[in-house]
């Protein structure tokens, strides 16, 4: 039995943090939009009502039936929670005067309340809403007050339903994830115990169940997330599990053969496919950015069916799904336009008529880095940055040619060696809570991209007439935004030097500063 926390949805641009706090406590926990609530089952230890922009008072407010939870469950409502909670049960929430909004002081007013075991009398919270709780709902009392919010947080008599109208879960709430510890542990009693090595075991245990002895196929690209798929499967299924990795022709220097050698050394079955001249033919005379992503993941799809159909008897496609993706595709706020490592493959399994088998699907990126440690996956593969798809096709602006690619490789082969030589002691961009201590590991993503001009300088004694290299390093979490890195200036000096004096046809090296939105972190 995995001991879960239920979090319901109502929209809150920050629900995904409640869920990333208790994972950190190796709580186990799925988010769910709050109208589609689950089957209450046994290994349910409690639920968390989110915020969300919506006022109860709307008429199309939102509304969660909570008649198999609350009173029967430990139940804690976040901000719109606790007015959802207020309104629906006795209370009374008005619009406040002014916009309730930024940091404020708590105070706990009942301080031997189990929700504030070991949290300070006063503390920072974080507080983002436009209604007030003006009367509690019935049988409850107030348990902490901001000098604002008289009702901040409140605990109903009889049964385990606490409510506070701050954000626990975001990080200028101080104290919050004490006491969203004390809601996990004490209050919904779960123990702590979901953790990369029970995550594996029970993985290959229910994936041997569900797979029995089928052929499952999955396509590699080099990434964390299919790497980490592909080492969990092979652990529950072994050589029924068949890899494919496909060198497009427009990988990064020496990758298809490094990232193939560290596949093998995993004990991995993996097929390696050359078609990087169907690649390049088929992007020849192509400038458009979106014809060219066509024009590669069609042929992607190609490359991938006709591989995939000399395994006989296939019946699985396995995917590096993560929870991110998950949560975004059924979120109440519905699925945007975010760039999904699975649409690499989109419309294969259909076409193949292949089952979808998606073992990472519950875990967060940082997460399946964990899981990857601890099956034993070298750091270095690990720890890699997120690569698009379409790989250098889109890092090389306007028409891909074999020279270009040729400086692009170089150039780029430069600036992620020299990411990795550089140490500093900076956080970790790959695993919350741990140092780096090199660049690389301090950035979530950095590339290089081939500019389509030309401009005048001079090398020795020559006027040079030669292309421009931009390069792009950003923090993010999931990539939908992102910041870009302040990398020191001697770094960049010592990277600039060498790409100008190393790669031939590159007279000129600039560093993109701009921010996503409004920019994207690729650039086509
Ligand atoms: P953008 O450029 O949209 O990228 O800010 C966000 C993240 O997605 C990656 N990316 C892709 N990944 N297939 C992928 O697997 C794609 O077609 C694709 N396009 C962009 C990008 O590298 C960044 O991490």
């Amino acid at each position: 039995m995995q001991e879960t926390i239920l979090i319901l949805d109502f929209g809150s641009q920050v629900t995904q943090l409640i869920g990333r706090r208790l994972r950190e406590l190796n709580v186990y926990c799925e988010i769910h939009p709050y109208n589609k609530i689950l089957e209450i089952t046994s290994d349910i230890k409690g639920v968390i009502l989110s915020g969300s922009p919506s006022s109860v008072r709307d008429d199309k407010a939102p509304f969660a039936d909570l008649s198999n939870i609350k009173g029967r469950l430990p139940l804690l409502g976040i901000c719109y929670g606790a007015q959802f909670m207020a309104h629906h049960f006795g209370g009374e929430v008005n619009s406040s005067l002014a916009r309730e909004y930024g940091r404020a002081m708590l105070t706990v007013v009942e301080e031997d309340n189990i929700l504030f075991r070991g949290v300070s009398k006063t503390s920072q919270v974080w507080m983002s809403h436009g209604d007030t709780i003006a009367r509690l709902p019935k049988n409850a009392h107030v348990i902490a007050k901001t000098d604002d919010v008289e009702n901040a947080a409140y605990k109903i008599d009889g049964e385990d339903t606490w409510a506070v109208q701050f954000h626990p879960e975001v990080f200028h709430s101080k104290e919050g994830p004490k006491m969203l510890e004390n809601f996990a542990m004490n209050i919904c009693g779960c123990h702590g115990n979901w953790t990369p090595d029970s995550f594996i075991d029970t993985t290959v245990e229910a994936m041997r169940a569900k797979l029995g002895n089928d052929k499952v196929i999955l396509g590699l690209s080099g990434g964390v997330d299919s790497t980490v798929a592909a080492v969990l499967l092979n652990k529950a299924i072994g050589k029924n599990l068949t890899c494919i990795f496909v060198d497009n022709g427009l990988l990064r220097k020496n990758e298809f053969e490094d990232v193939l050698d560290s596949y093998k050394d995993l004990g991995l079955n993996v097929i390696g496919v050359h078609a990087g001249n169907l690649f390049l033919s088929k992007l020849a005379g192509v400038t458009d950015p979106e014809a060219k992503r066509k024009a590669i993941g069609s042929t992607f799809i190609d490359v991938f069916e006709a591989e995939a159909k000399k395994i006989e008897g296939a019946k699985w496609l396995a995917q590096g799904t993560i929870y991110p993706d998950v949560i975004e595709s059924v979120s109440v706020n519905g699925p945007s336009c975010k760039i999904k490592s699975h649409h690499n493959v989109g419309g294969l399994p259909e076409k193949m008529n292949l089952k979808i088998v998606e073992p990472l699907r519950t875990l967060f990126k940082d997460e399946v880095r964990r899981v990857g440690r601890a099956l034993g996956i070298k750091r270095e593969l690990v720890g890699r940055h997120p690569f698009p798809g379409p790989s250098l096709g889109i890092r090389i602006l306007g028409e891909v040619t074999e020279e270009k690619l040729r400086i692009l490789r170089d150039a780029d082969d430069i600036f992620i060696r020299g990411l990795r030589e550089w140490k500093c002691e900076l956080p970790s961009a790959s695993y919350p809570n741990e140092m780096a201590d090199n660049l690389y590991d301090s950035i979530w993503q950095a590339g290089t991209m081939l500019l389509p001009v030309k401009s005048v300088g001079v090398m020795g004694d020559e006027r040079s007439y030669e292309y421009t290299i931009a390069l792009r390093a950003v923090i993010s979490t999931d990539g939908m935004t992102a910041d870009w890195v302040h990398l020191p200036y001697e770094f960049m000096a010592k990277v600039s030097n060498d790409i100008i004096n190393k790669v031939k046809g590159v007279n000129r090296v600039c560093y993109d500063i701009s921010s996503k939105p409004p920019a994207t972190i690729e650039w086509e």
